[in-house]
């Protein structure tokens, strides 16, 4: 079975209703990365930090997966797919994709700041008085800037082996994610959904632009990948 691979960005879960980072209105307006998405910031002040990251966890639950979510899923019938996601929502999983990566973490996951790492499920609020079975107290499950990308490798050795290759939502900004476009084997197709794209023709082999949300340009994409079995 031909094998898809989709790397999806914030713009993936717009439609749902949860904001991007940097369109207009979008979370680093209203935040300062380094205060609320960092180890120094956590430091300084775990309870503004963990507020953050409550406000966007609680959000989860007035949330649903979109049509965009649904169009991954249903490619799931003649593809194998496979999700990279930089996104820490669980829409993928909700709307029932069966393979996500989470490169940057997972919003409904806890970490304990201990030795062991160790990570839990975790749905409602985490105050600085919660503390892990050891002891240590718990930390949002998320990659936050400067700190390393554990699933980087696993996410390149996917990337390296799709057929297909979509690019969905994302302003390509952050690495190590952005740059994994650069493992996708020459000659394999690559398409790039984005009302406001964010690279240009010719800029990578084999790319087709879909100028398109994620909901619409995702469904028409899929009818497509699913006619030709390409
Ligand atoms: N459908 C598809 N794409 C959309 C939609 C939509 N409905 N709405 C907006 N977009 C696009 C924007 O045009 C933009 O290119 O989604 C992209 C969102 O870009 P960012 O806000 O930068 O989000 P993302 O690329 O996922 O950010 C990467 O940065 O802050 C860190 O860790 C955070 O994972 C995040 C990373």
């Amino acid at each position: 079975m031909k094998r898809i691979v989709v790397l999806s960005g914030a713009g993936m879960s717009a439609e749902s209703g949860i904001s991007t980072f940097r369109d207009a209105g979008g979370l680093w307006e209203g935040h300062d990365v380094m205060e609320v998405a960092s180890p120094e910031g956590f430091a300084r002040n775990p309870a503004l930090v963990q507020d953050f990251y409550n406000q966007r966890r609680r959000q989860l639950h007035e949330v649903k997966p979109n049509a965009g979510h649904s169009a991954l899923v249903e490619l799931e019938k003649f593809f194998e797919v496979s999700i990279v996601t930089q996104n820490v929502d669980d829409l993928h999983e909700r709307a029932g994709s069966s393979h996500v990566l989470h490169l940057h973490g997972e919003l409904r996951k806890v970490r304990s700041t201990g030795p062991t790492a160790a990570v839990f499920p975790w749905k409602e609020d985490l105050t600085p008085d919660d503390r892990c079975p050891d002891g240590f107290p718990l930390r949002p499950h998320i990659v936050w800037f400067g700190e390393e990308v554990p699933l980087l490798g696993p996410a390149a050795h996917i990337t390296a082996q799709a057929d297909v290759l979509i690019i969905v939502g994302t302003s390509m900004q952050v690495y190590p994610a952005a740059g994994l476009v650069h493992y996708k084997q020459p000659g394999v197709p690559l398409y790039f959904v984005d009302p406001n794209p964010a690279v240009v023709p010719d800029q990578y082999d084999s790319l087709e632009i879909i100028p398109e949300k994620a909901g619409a340009g995702l469904t028409t994409l899929a009818e497509r990948l699913a006619y030709t079995r390409l």
